[in-house]
């Protein structure tokens, strides 16, 4: 079977995206790509043997040659999901989106609205859904391998911050990263996150505090059934790139992310544990779980399997990266608005 999938967008996230669908191109994938700057679209095409569309219009009309695309893979900046995800809704095109699905939850909304009421299909890009550590503990924790939970543990670091200009945009920390974190949380228990109260701190680049975010934070988050969890945030974390979820439960635990590449050290005598090279970037943390939700695309287009990341539950995560912002800001408690 024949899937022709058009990319939009071939920055720093887009290019690792159209790779891996090239890279299914065994398995009747034809990629064709799209990006506002056209000579980098036909950069990346030449560099992966693709076809590049001349501007994102051809890419949807599928002008000059070939038909609509079968599916569409947003990989853009934040600001033009919404619009993005709309026109491939409107033509009845299964779309791929990066999260955020909008740049506020309130932008989020109409296009919600609109994805439900024209009944169209969108993934988004929360690609923790299809880490294999994550699927791996998830099971576990449904057929109740570990009891019941007592503690979740959450942890984002990356080992440097991304630049200033990026920050003063990103909306915090919180939403930018640890929106991951309380997403797959969610994900895996099963459960809302329905209260959080958050601190942050500010001890590396005084810019970043300038720009109104936090190098640092923490959110302590309450699920519906009263378990608590810690979610933890940092942009300097020198040993290397750690994300991990350590779930504690009556009769086990598990921890995801815990491997030979865990970017830290024991100080016990004699533990030769972790012996691998520390990760750097989310690149490559999530390398299988990258390639494994281009995989899961082409299967929901074909309708081979359910969508593993619909945009209300994306959404839902924001809602909660809005309240622990405001916690961050306030230093109240929030309870997390739905
Ligand atoms: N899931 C994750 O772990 C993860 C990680 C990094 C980034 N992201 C998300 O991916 C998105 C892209 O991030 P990036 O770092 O690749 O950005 P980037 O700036 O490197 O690349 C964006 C590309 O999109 C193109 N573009 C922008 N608007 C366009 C439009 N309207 N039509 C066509 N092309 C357009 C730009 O020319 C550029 O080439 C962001 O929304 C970000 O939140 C997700």
């Amino acid at each position: 079977m024949t899937t022709t999938v058009g990319l939009i967008g071939v920055g720093r996230i887009g290019v690792m995206h159209a790779r891996h669908l090239q890279a299914l191109a065994a398995d009747g994938v034809e990629l064709v790509i799209a990006d506002l700057d056209a000579a980098r679209a036909r950069q990346v095409a030449a560099d992966i043997g693709c076809r590049a569309a001349p501007d994102v219009d051809a890419l949807f009309t599928g002008a000059p040659g070939g038909g609509s695309p079968g599916g569409v893979v947003i990989a853009v900046g934040t600001a033009a999901h919404a619009p993005l995800i709309l026109r491939a809704a409107e033509a009845g095109i299964p779309a791929f989106c990066e999260k955020p699905v909008a740049e506020s939850t309130e932008a989020a909304l109409p296009v919600l609205e609109a994805v439900s009421r024209l009944g169209s299909t969108v993934q988004i890009g929360l690609q923790r859904r299809l880490d294999p550590g994550c699927l791996t503990a998830k099971g576990a924790l449904d057929r109740g391998d570990l009891g019941w939970l007592h503690t979740i543990r959450a942890i984002t670091a990356d080992m440097t911050p991304p630049p200033v200009e990026f920050l003063a945009t990103s909306g915090g920390l919180f939403r930018d990263c640890s929106v991951h974190d309380f997403d797959i949380l969610q994900w895996m228990t099963g459960q809302r996150i329905v209260e959080v109260c958050a601190r942050g701190s500010n001890n590396g680049d005084p810019a970043i505090g300038q720009v109104g975010d936090v190098d640092t934070a923490v959110a302590l988050a309450e699920l519906e059934d009263g378990t608590v969890a810690t979610v933890s945030a940092s942009r300097y974390n020198g040993a290397g790139h750690d994300v991990r979820l350590e779930l504690q439960g009556s009769a086990g635990t598990l921890q995801v992310g815990l491997d030979d590449s865990y970017a830290g050290r024991s100080a016990e005598p004699g533990v030769r544990f972790p012996s691998g090279t520390p990760h750097r970037t989310f690149h490559e943390r999530f390398a299988e779980a990258y390639r494994a939700e281009m995989r899961a695309f082409v299967e929901l287009v074909r309708g081979e399997r359910e969508n593993p990341c619909p945009p209300e539950e994306a959404v839902d995560a924001s809602r909660v990266a809005d309240a622990a912002q405001e916690s961050l800001e306030t230093g109240r408690a929030v309870r997390v608005r739905r």
